[in-house]
């Protein structure tokens, strides 16, 4: 198929991507975590190895096998996702945060599983994850820095403000609130967001979906100055 085929657009590039879900742990036991699947991600790595490019796959705990002809770095945590996307970051030509990551963590992780009470509320403290994408789009030397909007209403303004806030040259704008696309599903529908324009792509499967971005991300990076 076309997709086996190097299409060369990003040869000699090194593409950075996250996926999945992160896991908070709140004992050896418990975490807290998301419905995240890793395919979008994944199927973004796929296309970006078929476009040439060489792949490093910073992946939370799915049930996916390891794509071939990539590096795949398996992380638990956002702080570990972090780490591992800051690792090498000076070889990364283009960032894509295709990640769930928990947007907060439990404050401690207790050292033994913890007890029922005898209480019958049980309030837990929770502090906030560092944001890994605006970390990367805030360094000196940033790579073309790409993140997700995930939202379930008033899609386009919340992904302009986070393309704004993060300081990323593109958004991928993605409603969560429509059934059968998007989080744990086989297809996607997206809006890609940049400065001065959008783009809709209509709904099909993560692998066409994932190669279209690709082509699109690549075009963007060439004609970026
Ligand atoms: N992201 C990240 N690190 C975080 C949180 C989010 O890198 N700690 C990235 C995601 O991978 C995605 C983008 O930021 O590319 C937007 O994630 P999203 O959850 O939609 O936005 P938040 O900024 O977390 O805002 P909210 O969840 O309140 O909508
Ligand atoms: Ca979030």
């Amino acid at each position: 198929t076309a997709a086996q085929f190097d299409t060369g657009l990003l040869s000699g590039k090194t593409v950075f991507i996250t996926a999945g879900p992160t896991r908070e742990a709140l004992d050896p036991v418990r975490y807290i975590s998301n419905h995240s699947s890793g395919k979008m991600g994944y199927a973004l790595a796929q296309a970006a190895v078929d476009a040439g490019a060489r792949v490093k796959l910073i992946s939370g705990p799915v049930n996916l096998p390891a794509p071939p002809r990539m590096e795949r770095v398996q992380v638990q945590s956002a702080q570990d996702m972090l780490a591992a996307a800051m690792d090498g970051i000076d070889s990364c030509d283009i960032f894509i945060a295709a990640a769930a990551v928990a947007d907060y963590r439990p404050t401690a992780v207790s050292e033994h599983k913890l007890k029922k009470g005898a209480e019958e509320i049980m309030e837990l403290r929770l502090v906030k994850n560092p944001d890994i994408v605006a970390s990367v789009a805030a360094l000196p030397r940033k790579p073309f820095t790409v993140g997700f909007a995930a939202e379930t209403r008033d899609l386009l303004s919340y992904a302009r403000s986070k393309l704004e806030r993060k300081n990323l040259d593109l958004i991928v704008a993605n409603d969560v609130s429509q059934p059968g696309i998007g989080f744990n599903s086989d297809e996607n529908a997206v809006t890609l967001v940049s400065r001065d324009a959008a783009l809709v792509l209509p709904q099909t499967s993560k692998r066409q979906l994932a190669s279209q971005l690709i082509r699109q991300i690549a075009e963007l990076y060439n004609r970026a100055p």
